[in-house]
């Protein structure tokens, strides 16, 4: 079982910092990385070509090895949206057909679809939840499978939903998308490096991962997966280091027509970015040293007797099966305020999220139980509250 990993972060002492989901903090060694990156343009003669390329080529080799998949088809995007955009630059579709995504899906993986659908006539289908409190994970997946169809071009949508943790059973859903010839594109920003995730079981045309939550890097950098499907895609834009021998610099007017190997041509211009690819690779370092299996296990240990207290208290949380233990809501009963509730939370110094009548905790390796105890106590205290007569 993985250690409490705190020692290796500089949190403020006097906060208690349950939202990783929003933003995680980077490690000390993630930071002096980041230094190392600024301090490099003192002296930019130092900078030769090849650093151009092997801080690039090693993130998209640890990416790779995280998701299973060959470093040849990882690109170094600065977004998730970004990555989106590339998917839907690339997909065709005509106006009988549809595209699946999920009900408050987040934007980045929304208005590239949207914008497609509306400029070709196409249609977006939007899957909401059940309203059931039992099995609502089951019954949603449950959902999406039947409204994918024989008219759908694209199936969009994340392994686990950014505000409640839902857990989508991707397996079965991809292959239901494979039968029907759809594109199937992920946004894993809110739970690759948290959350187990195979390319070769899953099988996605795309993965996107914005890498400043849960891959513990710096903001404005992120890595994306493209598949076959995308393989000779168009890139959204033309830069110089995306082609053919871009590495020998005195040539590089020698215009060239074939791109780098693999996916490179979805490089974001200035994907060489000294600061923020050297910051990822020690993020990805951390990841790999510690596991991604072991990461989401650790939060599950954490949260565990919390969330068996708080479901007690009339609290609402997903059964386990149906979430993720690295993100997950826990809905407040509906006799207590919202307001005050957000109140006391803030009181306590405790940074969580607020999702409509849900607060969002998202722990890492730098929580302990006392963390999420400290919380509890809140949620319970103010469900008494509620209960005592006025
Ligand atoms: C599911 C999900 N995707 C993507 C992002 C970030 O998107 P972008 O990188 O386009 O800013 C977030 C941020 O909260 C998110 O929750």
């Amino acid at each position: 079982m993985l250690k409490l990993q705190k020692h290796l972060f500089s949190l403020d002492d006097d906060i208690i910092y349950l939202n990783c989901a929003y933003m995680s903090p980077v490690s000390k060694q993630v930071e002096a990385a980041g230094l190392t990156g600024i301090q490099s343009k003192r002296s930019p003669q130092r900078i030769k070509p090849p650093h151009f390329f092997e801080a690039a080529d090693q993130v998209r080799h640890r990416f790779s090895t995280l998701i299973n998949a060959e470093a040849q088809s990882i690109a170094i995007t600065p977004s998730a949206s970004y990555g989106i955009a590339t998917v839907a630059h690339n997909t065709p579709i005509a106006a009988s057909q549809n595209i699946v995504v999920l009900s408050e899906q987040f934007p980045s993986n929304i208005y590239s679809w949207k914008r497609l659908a509306e400029q070709n006539g196409a249609s977006l289908r939007i899957v909401e939840p059940p309203s059931v409190s039992k099995q609502r994970s089951e019954q949603w997946n449950q959902r999406i499978l039947e409204r994918i169809d024989t008219q759908t071009a694209v199936v969009a949508m994340p392994h686990v939903h950014w505000a409640d943790g839902t857990l989508f059973d991707l397996e079965n859903i991809g292959k239901r998308a494979r039968d029907v010839g759809a594109a199937f594109i992920i946004d894993g920003t809110q739970s690759v490096g948290a959350l187990p995730f195979n390319i070769q079981t899953i099988q996605p045309d795309a993965l996107i991962c914005a890498a400043y939550k849960w891959l513990l890097g710096p903001y404005g950098i992120g890595v994306a997966y493209y598949g076959p499907r995308y393989a000779d895609g168009v890139p959204l834009e033309e830069n110089w280091i995306s082609r053919k021998d871009s590495e020998h610099f005195g040539g590089l007017v020698k215009y060239k027509e074939e791109y780098q190997p693999g996916v490179v041509r979805f490089d974001v211009g200035g994907r060489s970015n000294f600061i923020t690819l050297a910051m990822l690779d020690a993020a990805l370092k951390h990841i790999e040293d510690w596991g991604v299996l072991a990461i989401q296990e650790y939060c599950s240990a954490l949260t565990e007797e919390s969330v068996y207290t708080l479901r007690n208290e009339g609290f609402w949380i997903e059964e386990a099966e149906g979430r993720a233990s690295h993100l997950f809501g826990i809905r407040v009963r509906e006799d207590i305020a919202m307001e005050r509730m957000i109140e006391a939370i803030h009181a306590a110094r405790i940074s969580v999220s607020i999702r409509g009548n849900a607060v969002r905790i998202s722990p890492h390796i730098y929580n302990t139980r006392e963390d999420m105890d400290v919380l509890t106590e809140i949620l319970l205290k103010q469900a008494q509250k509620a209960s005592m007569p006025l």
